[in-house]
């Protein structure tokens, strides 16, 4: 199977919808990643399509995010939204989409990457627990979904605080 990966271009956004939607079997999500796409926060070289051949079968969203403590700001990312065509999972797509975005994170000069999500899959990609950096989400949350991952080692070394998603999320 030969996967491609690249930023998202114009044509590619009602296909990024309806993946959502499908997979998602609601559009809640895809409203989301609208939602994010038209805000302040978003990046397009972060929001990236994977194709097999000329099917967009994966999508993968980072947006900005601020880690706040008192007047203290951190601008740090969120992998905001994720999703792999249903016939096409567990095939690594999903890590091939996390691993592209990190880089490219890094590249862009992120320095820590945050995200809600399943507690087996992203410590494969070094994700660790945000609560050992005393980090926490705006909400109460089970520790273990939570993560954070350093792109530059120790980024996190002198960050705590609550992550303030941007309103744009509210769509949730
Ligand atoms: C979550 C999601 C994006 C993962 O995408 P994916 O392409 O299936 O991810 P991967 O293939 O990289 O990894 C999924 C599993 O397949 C396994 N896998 C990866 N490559 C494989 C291969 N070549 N052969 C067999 N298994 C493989 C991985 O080890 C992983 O196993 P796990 O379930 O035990 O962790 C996808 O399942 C999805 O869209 N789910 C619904 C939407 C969703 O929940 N999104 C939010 C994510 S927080």
């Amino acid at each position: 199977m030969n996967i491609s990966i690249r930023p998202e271009q114009p044509a590619d956004i009602d296909e990024i919808y309806e993946l959502n939607k499908l997979v998602f079997g609601q559009d809640n999500e895809a409203k989301l990643v609208d939602h994010v796409r038209q805000g302040s926060n978003f990046i397009p070289q972060l929001s990236l399509v994977a194709f097999s051949d000329d099917e967009l079968i994966g999508y993968i969203l980072f947006s900005q995010i601020t880690i706040s403590n008192g007047d203290y700001r951190h601008l740090s990312l969120g992998l905001t939204s994720m999703v792999v065509h249903s016939d096409y999972q567990k095939r690594g797509i999903g890590a091939k989409l996390i691993t592209y975005g990190l880089q490219k994170a890094a590249d862009l000069g992120f320095t820590d990457v945050f995200v809600f999500g399943h507690e087996y899959y992203f410590p494969k990609f070094g994700f660790l627990p945000a609560n050992r950096w005393n980090i926490k989400p705006p909400f109460e949350a089970p520790a273990e979904v939570f993560m954070a991952l350093e792109l530059i080692p120790n980024a996190l070394s002198n960050v705590s605080g609550i992550v303030e998603y941007p309103i744009e999320f509210s769509v949730m």
